[in-house]
């Protein structure tokens, strides 16, 4: 009987995380988890109850008060597109995480250390157990440092933003080019400058660069040293 690993996949935006982690963990029979959805339903919150993005208690509180739920999508939802279901508070915000607005007051927030505590533990619940691929930026690095797999998952920034300006132009979302190339640069800046758990690669995670890598390719190569992994598990 293999082992149910716990895959912990990091990266900076645009990286293909959500895209290869859910499609590993279709490919394994793994449950896949979205952390930065997580960032991102508390700060559409936030941005709903117009409470400003320095109020660092205000914002904690509203982390420990928020209840937030990760399903897999409909048949339907998933033909068109949609990677995980995201529930606030019992409401689905799905689409509306998903603005260039509420990712940049994802990434303000998430560097706050009191908001990463409430959704780290969250996190850590959510994936005991194993047989999970969980991804975000210090999955390898906090939240499951023990995972026994890690992958660091990255691509050259234009490329990221090119893939990331071709779901806004899909959705009909104007927006150009270079704009989207700055929202990225922008965030990854503040993911990787910030003091609590920034955006780093892991020692002992495995650096995939997919620039010139198809979606399945990728998810083959993790599915490949996951199976190596849960091998050498057994025989421990
Ligand atoms: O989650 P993250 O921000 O790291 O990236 P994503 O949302 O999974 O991927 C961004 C876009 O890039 C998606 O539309 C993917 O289909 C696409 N992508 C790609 O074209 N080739 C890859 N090797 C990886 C992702
Ligand atoms: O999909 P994309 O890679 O653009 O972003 P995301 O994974 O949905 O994360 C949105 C923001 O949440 C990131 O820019 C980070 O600031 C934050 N985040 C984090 O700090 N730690 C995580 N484990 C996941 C996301």
């Amino acid at each position: 009987m293999a082992t149910r690993l716990t895959i912990a996949i990091d990266g900076p935006a645009g990286s293909g995380k959500s895209t290869i982690a859910r499609r590993v963990a279709a490919m394994m029979g793994y449950l896949y988890l979205d952390s930065g959805a997580m960032y991102r339903a508390v700060a559409l919150k936030a941005l709903e109850r117009k409470i400003p993005l320095e109020n660092e208690a205000q914002l904690t509180a509203l982390a420990r008060e928020s209840h937030i739920e990760l399903k897999a999508p409909t048949a339907d939802q998933n033909a068109a597109g949609l990677k995980n279901r995201v529930f606030l508070d019992g409401r689905e915000v799905s689409e509306e995480i998903r603005t260039p607005e509420v990712a940049q007051a994802a990434s303000r927030l998430a560097t706050i250390a009191g908001v990463r505590e409430v959704l780290v533990a969250e996190q850590q619940r959510a994936g005991e157990g194993g047989g999970v691929v969980m991804e975000g930026r210090d999955i390898g690095t906090v939240v499951f440092p023990n995972a026994e797999l890690k992958i660091f998952l990255d691509a050259l920034p234009e490329t990221r933003a090119q893939r990331r300006w071709k779901e806004h132009q899909e959705k009909g979302e104007i927006m150009t080019l270079l704009e989207v190339l700055q929202e990225v640069r922008e965030r990854d800046k503040r993911d990787r400058e910030r003091k609590v758990s920034p955006l780093v690669r892991a020692k002992d995670a495995v650096l995939v660069d997919n620039t010139a890598m198809g979606i399945e390719e990728t998810a083959r190569l993790i599915v490949f040293l996951a199976e190596e992994r849960e091998k050498s598990e057994v025989t421990k």
